[in-house]
């Protein structure tokens, strides 16, 4: 897949209702194959009602969706190509968990795809396997499991699905951390494996840093787009729209504040310490 392009995109929920609500605004968005992009924003600001369109799943008010240059709402065929192409994670998908086994949860996609049984059975394995659910669990009612085993499961009914390009909504919310950062963890070595591309929704600013680029979202608009370093060295408007700071961002804003010369652009751990390093050893200035 080349990429996805969304132009002048607009939705309204509740069109001529005293409900009217645009949540989308005339948007446009361009991502290239291959790379991993987090969206950010705050609650409300349109970030699921956005992907809800890269499969289809929601009509545009206005503006398109294109797949390598094809719009997908141009007939049933390239709705349908879409929905396999784009494989899209829900908030909390384990909601929609509803057949009677986890490997049927898992082969619903592929199933869904006319697959011959000897490669579902290949792909719910693979994908089990990505999210490292046991297949001990196979023949398990999903509603036996505990949280985080649901949570795998319904992503592992996506990536069974093997989508060019990967969408998740918040897929870490509600998780401890340990089962965040071994997801996470999953999810990128997935990515790495098969080449795809990621749109990865967001709260978390630490994760969003381990993206190749960011784009924020303000009341259905994008108001920043660039690299995780372009996009944190803009902590002022950030904090502006209710967004937090990685925790080095914020510790390098608060330094900057206190008159010392620590660079816009931090938001690692490694970058901080070699910032503060710099200082001490009197290349910013400050007296040891
Ligand atoms: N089905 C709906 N009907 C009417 N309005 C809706 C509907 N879904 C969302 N909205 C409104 O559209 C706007 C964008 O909502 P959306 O859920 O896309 O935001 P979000 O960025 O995903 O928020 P969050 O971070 O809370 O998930 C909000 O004002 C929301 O109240
Ligand atoms: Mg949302």
């Amino acid at each position: 897949m080349k990429n996805i392009e969304v132009r002048g995109l607009t939705h309204v929920y509740s069109r001529g209702t005293p409900f009217e609500k645009t949540a989308i605004d005339s948007l446009d968005l361009a991502i290239q194959a291959g790379m991993t992009v987090g969206l950010i924003g705050h609650t409300g600001s349109g970030k699921s009602t956005l992907i809800s369109h890269l499969n289809a799943l929601l009509k545009p008010t206005a503006g398109t969706v294109l797949l390598d240059g094809e719009d997908i709402f141009a007939s049933k065929a390239a709705i349908r190509a879409a929905r396999f192409r784009v494989g899209v994670v829900f908030q909390y998908p384990e909601y929609q968990l509803f057949e009677e086994t986890v490997f049927a949860d898992i082969a619903y996609g592929p199933k869904n795809l006319k697959l011959d049984k000897s490669e579902i059975d290949r792909r719910v394995r693979q994908a089990a396997a990505f999210v490292g659910l046991d297949e001990g669990y196979f023949d398990r009612s999903p509603l036996e499991l505990s949280g985080g085993q649901k949570r795998r499961t319904a992503i592992a009914g996506v990536l069974a699905m093997e989508p060019e390009l990967l969408v998740l909504d918040e897929p870490t919310a509600g998780l401890d951390p340990a089962g965040r950062a071994d997801l996470l963890e999953k999810l990128f070595a997935w990515k790495r494996a098969r080449n795809a591309t990621v749109l990865l929704v967001t709260h978390d600013m630490t994760i969003a840093g381990l993206c190749d680029r960011l784009v924020v979202m303000e009341a259905g608009r994008i108001v920043l787009d660039g690299t995780p370093a372009e996009v944190f060295a803009q902590s002022g408007k950030l904090l502006s729209i209710g967004l937090d700071l990685p925790p080095a961002a914020h510790i390098a804003r608060l330094l900057r504040e206190k008159g010392l010369d620590v660079p816009a652009g931090i938001y690692t751990e490694d970058q901080l310490y070699e910032a503060v390093l710099a200082l001490w050893q009197g290349k910013g200035g400050v007296p040891c």
